[in-house]
Formats: C-alpha cells, structure tokens, sequence
C-alpha cells in the first residue's frame, strides 16, 4: 500500500496553486511580445490608482453631443446627482452616471436597448431610459421596467482622469446594481 509522502504533497500543492494564479494573471493581463500596452489597458481600466497608471489614459475620450470633450470640471459644475450625460466616443453612445458630489461614477449605462439594439433615450423626469422603438423602460440604473425588453441595459467603464472621463468598453469588475439591490428588472415576465 502506498502510504503518503509529504514533500510530494507539499510539491503538489504549489505545482497546483502556480498554475492556478498563471492562469488567472494572464486571463487579466494578457501579454504581448510586442507590446506593454494591453496590459496596462486592462490594468489601468480595472485599477485606475495603480501607480503603474499615472500617466496612462485607457479607453477613449468622452465626447459631447457635439463631439467635443467633455471636460469633468466643467460639467460637473452644472451637473446634478442623478443626472445622466450621453456620451460619445465608443461605437455606441453611452451614459455618464453622475452620483453624488456630484461625481461622475465609475461605469456608464451602454444606451443600446437589449431588445433589438435601438438607441434609448434618458427621460429626466421621469429617472427612466426609454426607448423608442418598442416601447421598453429601464429604471435609471438600466434594469428593465417595461419590455418587451427583458435583459438589463449594458455597462461600460468609465475612468476619469486629466479632467477627462474616459470610457472602456467593458463593463466594470464589479456590477454596482449587484451591490446596490438587484440585478433582477421588475416588468412583468
Ligand atoms: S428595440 Fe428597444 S424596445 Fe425594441
């Protein structure tokens, strides 16, 4: 009978747990032969106060409807909590989430309707995203309230930096409607 050895124990375990946190580095930090640069967007997108991203920018630059650049001191002069700022720059528009401060949050509300990809449009007084195609509402945060409808308004990234909010198409680490309540909409099923 094989009785157990414990440095071929001791040896698995860290031939396991390496290979584990190789395999996780590089699902975040992907890297090139070529270049530094991926890694730093990536890093830079999820932990804009690393010190490696002082200087770095990820993403793109916001930009007004007039595509000019939206400058964060100016607008957060004349914004208010719960405002939400269309912004170009990605493919699609996306929304600015002005919380409070006001500041400008870390994710921004992808403005492409999950039922058939038309462009919603924010309706301040009533703190609801509609869109105009079929009729689908989303409560200010993207979860649906009305379909047809029925998956939650996508996120993206939104760092701000240099008087700049840069966008990053991905969503953030962490899902703030997660933290915040529930992912779950409310319109009927
Ligand atoms: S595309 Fe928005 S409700 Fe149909």
């Amino acid at each position: 009978m094989q009785g157990h050895n414990p440095s071929r124990r001791l040896f698995l375990r860290y031939f396991v747990g390496g290979t584990v946190s190789t395999i996780a580095l590089s699902y975040w930090f992907p890297k090139t032969s070529r270049s530094q640069e991926p890694d730093l967007e990536t890093l830079c997108s999820l932990f804009p106060l690393n010190s490696r991203c002082e200087t770095y920018l990820p993403g793109v630059q916001a930009l007004d409807q007039d595509e000019v650049p939206i400058g964060v001191s100016a607008l957060l002069t004349q914004a208010q909590p719960g405002d939400r700022v269309l912004a170009l720059g990605l493919e699609r528009e996306s929304y600015l989430v002005i919380d409070a401060g006001p500041e400008i949050a870390t994710y921004g509300i992808s403005s492409v309707c999950t039922h058939l990809g038309c462009t919603v449009d924010w309706d301040a007084e009533r703190d609801r995203f509609v869109c105009p195609c079929h009729g689908s509402e989303y409560d200010d945060q993207g979860r649906v309230t009305e379909g047809p409808a029925r998956r939650l308004l996508e996120l993206v990234t939104v760092v701000v930096k240099q008087d700049q909010a840069r966008l990053v198409q991905q969503a953030p680490a962490i899902d703030p409607r997660e933290l915040s309540g529930s992912t779950r909409s409310s319109a009927p099923q």
